[in-house]
């Protein structure tokens, strides 16, 4: 192949194209990203956390006893505080007796490092008293214990440090008065001193440099269904997941298990900026998943028209808690949470993946002209709706050009052929209308098995797409990020996780090589083949662009045959680094451990290199 790029036809693309959307999904947040090690800390799960309503999904999921004449009970008579009203009853006729946590699948530790036990607790009948808190693994016995002085009948905060005297993911955790009695225990955690970045109710470390490795530009967070719900009542709420975590409100999560709201908008905005990303909130238009309201007893379809008013103030207050100053409402409680200094939030994406219906349009247009109004900073984001293949978003597009909303979300997950197939769909996009937020997309096959290096090459092929596009094409992200293994509801997902093992699939791997290379001019190129026929051609794909900071030239080339072929490269006119990096991802196209290896200081004879067989190429041109 000879590839001839043309750098006088260069132009401005994007800087943000590269992002990620995390969603609480598989159990993203709670017993993944969200540091906690203790399950139901709060004794909040409940039968209608599920589906159905699991019976044998309660209060006490993830709690047990040990001991004779003990028993736990889930009560909400004076509760720690309104939002959190069900607490655990511990009632204990001996000193032998124990609450035992089990975590998430086990509690893992590792020897040498602490942990911050912390509780609130009052007690029911007899006062004072000591409690022995303790780590014990199930193969090894006690790992760490201490002794902590019991309250009197008001609800106090107890605290104190536990340090694994060895390494185990068994671990459970146990309270055991040191006297009989009855003890009200609620928000009951054990948290890494180790997170991401030392932060305060923080992040899993491994996981999240997991994410800041793929270089996001912006973060998408909490979700995608997870943020419009199923149901008018389970619509995310930003104002019931900051400030004191005993006051934040719990929610069913969608894919069926519980959100504690740890993870919450503080701590995400937090993750935001300690990776430079921008972030990127998702708000619901007003209307739940298929502009349902099951379950919200309101006007079906959507949030009452006489609720509009306060649902648009608390995104109007959402710009307040992010980027005011310490003296407004909702600024002081960002600085309360020990941020004084604004988070520079620049996007808000309004509605996800919704039915375009009048119910939508109307709480929609409530929302954007309110907030478009009081924040002409913010860049909004609309939503094109689902997508139906050949409709092309019809009616999302036709809001969007009405309204002149700035960018519009497009989702689809299709098979590796449709991505090889489809390289040309923004060719056609109408360069003076919205801009895209491509927020979801994956390539996948049928099967157990969704995701492999041929999926992988299918997206990274599309994504130079993406990039010769990336003057419509604002912002880019895979969906979904996280899934824990063994409570995946979504597959295939970017990056597979279980307590102590992070899994990253090929396809992360081809974001990552995006993220890391990415360029905000792009560099058109003409490509002659031997061979000619369309199938061929599109199986070889490039794209040339130049990161105007460094002034780094990067050079993008996938090659999904199963032969090597050669590519001959004309750089006439370009000003080049006098330093070459060849980054390669190859492999079986079935298989699912190819990873990239990169060869520096790389010397290219006549400008020519072998594409091999199955594989994305990077080459970087500079001069460090
Ligand atoms: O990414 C998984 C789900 O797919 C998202 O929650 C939703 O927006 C889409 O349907």
């Amino acid at each position: 192949a000879k590839i001839v790029l043309q750098p006088q036809a260069s132009k401005p693309i994007s800087d943000m194209l590269m992002g990620v959307f995390f969603e609480d999904i598989n159990y993203a947040a709670d017993g993944g990203l969200y540091a906690e090690l203790i399950q139901n800390r709060g004794f909040e799960y409940h039968p209608a956390d599920k589906k159905y309503n699991d019976k044998a999904w309660t209060s006490t999921h993830a709690w047990s006893v040990r001991g004779e004449g003990a028993s736990l009970q889930v009560d909400s008579v004076q509760p720690l505080h309104g939002n959190n009203p069900r607490y655990a009853m511990f009632t204990t006729e001996s000193s032998r007796a124990a609450l035992i946590n089990t975590g998430f699948d086990g509690i893992v530790v590792k020897k040498g490092e602490a942990y911050n036990f912390s509780m609130f607790s009052r007690q029911i009948a007899k006062a004072g008293g000591k409690l022995e808190v303790r780590l014990v693994s199930e193969k090894q016995g006690l790992l760490a214990k201490a002794t902590i002085a019991l309250p009197s009948s008001e609800w106090r905060s107890l605290k104190t440090t536990l340090t694994a005297s060895a390494d185990a993911s068994d671990v459970r955790l146990e309270l055991q008065p040191l006297q009989a009695g009855s003890y009200g225990f609620d928000m009951v955690s054990l948290f890494p001193q180790k997170t991401f970045k030392g932060r305060k109710n923080g992040l899993r470390p491994d996981l999240a440099k997991t994410i800041a490795d793929l270089h996001p530009r912006f973060i998408r967070f909490p979700g995608g269904c997870v943020a419009h719900g199923d149901g008018i009542d389970n619509i995310y709420k930003w104002k019931n997941t900051i400030g004191p975590l005993e006051t934040r409100v719990p929610d069913r999560n969608l894919w069926n298990y519980h959100q504690s709201m740890g993870l919450g908008y503080f701590e995400y905005f937090q993750f935001c900026e300690d990776v430079g990303a921008e972030p990127v909130p998702v708000l619901a238009a007003g209307v739940p998943c298929q502009n349902s309201s099951h379950g919200g007893g309101g006007q079906q379809g959507g949030i009452p028209m006489s609720e509009m008013g306060k649902y648009v103030q608390d995104i109007l207050d959402l710009v307040e808690y992010a980027n005011g100053g310490v003296n407004t409402t909702w600024g002081k409680k960002r600085a309360e949470a020990g941020h004084p200094k604004p988070f520079n939030l620049k996007y808000i994406g309004i509605g996800n993946e919704d039915l375009i219906t009048e119910v939508f349009r109307e709480r929609f247009e409530m929302i954007y002209h309110a907030l478009r109004k009081a924040h002409p900073e913010i860049t909004i984001i609309g939503t094109a709706g689902p997508f139906f293949e050949g409709t092309d978003y019809v009616e999302g597009w036709k809001i969007a050009s009405e309204l002149d909303i700035p960018v519009i979300d497009e989702h689809y997950y299709q098979s590796p052929g449709w991505f090889i197939n489809n390289q040309n769909f923004y060719d056609k996009y109408d360069r003076s209308k919205s801009k895209v937020y491509l927020g979801e997309y994956a390539a996948s096959l049928p099967g157990k098995v969704r995701t492999n290096l041929e999926t992988a090459l299918a997206e990274a092929a599309y994504l130079t797409s993406l990039e010769r596009n990336g003057d419509i094409v604002h912002m880019t992200s895979y969906a979904p990020l996280l899934a824990k293994e063994g409570h995946t509801q979504w597959n295939p997902d970017l990056v597979y996780f279980t307590n102590t093992e992070i899994k990253p699939t090929v396809g992360y791997y081809v974001q990552q090589l995006y993220g890391q290379h990415a360029g905000d001019r792009y560099i058109p190129a003409t490509i002659t083949l031997s061979e000619q026929a369309e199938n061929i051609r599109k199986r070889i794909a490039y794209s040339a662009v130049r990161d105007s900071k460094s002034n780094d030239l990067i050079i993008k080339m996938v090659n999904i045959l199963p032969v090597s072929v050669n590519a001959e490269l004309d750089l006439a006119g370009l000003k080049l680094g006098k330093k070459i990096s060849r980054t390669v991802l190859s492999g079986d196209p079935a298989g699912t451990t190819a990873k990239p290896q990169t060869i520096d200081d790389v010397i290219l004879e006549k400008n020519t290199l072998e594409l091999q067989p199955y594989s994305l190429t990077v080459l970087r041109f500079s001069n460090k």
